[in-house]
């Protein structure tokens, strides 16, 4: 018998685009002959699309309109064995959708509630992998309510950090809403504009000079392993949602042309930070990395990375030695299996 697959794509966030490219890619890769599969697009509303329309949507590449209330939608999913909720961001990787499914009793890919909203948010990530010992760069927290009674205060913070710095919503991914603040006149508009796409956001010390980037893929669920390392080069300031999706604007070498102390050391501090979120399924965990002082820290783990045939992940992951098609059948499996 066929395991019947439903694929979720689109959804609310930013990435509603990018995610409906990953799941054309794995539509085309799951072999038919074991897989049955079903694709429901999530308009940018929250609607979920009916069979037709999501076939649509997926040539034309996005929904903008049409679907059903999430509830009605979701109520189908009981059909399936499995679900890959193929979602980027709020609203689909950050334990809403899992926490759906769990209550459905549907098995699916990647993490549960707790790992997919943990590694979500910045300021709560940041906490977990200090506390497993992980390096990475001061930080500090401010809600939008107190920065609307006592801007002073989340000024002092960003000082006591010192700039240049990041400001960054805590819930969001793909860039959007996050700036470098080069000198204290730049700081209340990052701030504004963060907290105008969150309640909390993060402020972070940048690392000292430009870093290079590393990202480990991270597969299985209680004995997870990790792909070689991966490094994305780009000519940009900094990695921003331009740089992220224009063709051409960003390089990816597989492996990553770094020591090999350091892409071991990469690898090791990115199975730590999977099992301190209690991540399950898959992950793409990114690092700076500065090639002076010789160090790395980590930056962030994202339980549903891109998933097009020439995203990071799915090529970390074939230079390991796991075709795109045997990764996708891998994942079905490991959400079987995690329940
Ligand atoms: N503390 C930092 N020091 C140096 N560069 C940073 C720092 N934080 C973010 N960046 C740059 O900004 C990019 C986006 O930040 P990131 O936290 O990864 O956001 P997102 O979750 O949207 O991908 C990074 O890939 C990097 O280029
Ligand atoms: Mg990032």
């Amino acid at each position: 018998m066929k395991t019947r697959i439903l694929l979720l794509a689109g959804g609310q966030s930013g990435e509603h685009e990018v995610s409906i490219n990953s799941a054309k890619s794995v539509l085309e890769a799951l072999p038919k002959d074991q897989f049955e599969i079903t694709t429901r697009v999530i308009s940018k509303q929250g609607r979920w699309l009916g069979a037709g329309e999501s076939l649509q949507a997926l040539s034309s590449g996005a929904a903008e309109s049409g679907g059903e209330l999430m509830l009605a939608g979701a109520s189908s999913a009981g059909e399936f064995d499995v679900v890959f909720p193929l979602l980027h961001g709020p609203m689909g990787e950050d334990g809403t959708v899992q926490g759906l499914l769990t209550l459905g009793g549907i098995p699916f890919v990647g993490s549960g509630v707790l790992g997919s909203a943990a590694a979500m948010d910045k300021i709560m990530a940041k906490q977990v992998f200090a506390a497993a010992g992980l390096p990475q760069v001061p930080y500090a927290a401010a809600l939008r309510s107190e920065w609307r009674a006592a801007p002073d205060a989340v000024r002092a913070r960003a000082e006591g950090l010192g700039y240049p710095l990041f400001v960054k919503p805590a819930n969001l991914g793909s860039s959007v809403g996050i700036s470098k603040v080069r000198h204290p006149g730049e700081l209340d508009a990052a701030l504004n504009l963060a907290f105008s796409y969150d309640r909390r956001v993060i402020l972070e010390a940048m690392t000292q000079g430009k870093p290079r980037e590393l990202e480990v893929g991270i597969l299985g669920n209680d004995a997870p392993r990790a792909s070689v390392v991966g490094e994305l080069s780009f000519d940009a300031e900094f990695y921003d949602y331009d740089t992220k999706y224009t063709e051409g604007r960003a390089q990816m070498h597989i492996p990553a042309r770094v020591p090999a102390e350091i892409a071991e050391q990469v690898r090791e501090y990115a199975l730590t930070a999977y099992r301190a979120l209690d991540c399950a399924g898959l992950a793409r965990v990114d690092f700076f990395y500065l090639e002076d002082s010789g160090t790395v820290f980590i930056n962030e783990l994202n339980t549903m990375p891109g998933f097009t045939t020439t995203s990071m992940y799915p090529k970390l992951w074939e230079a390991s030695g796991l075709s795109y098609s045997e990764l996708v059948a891998r994942l079905v499996e490991l959400a079987l299996e995690a329940r």
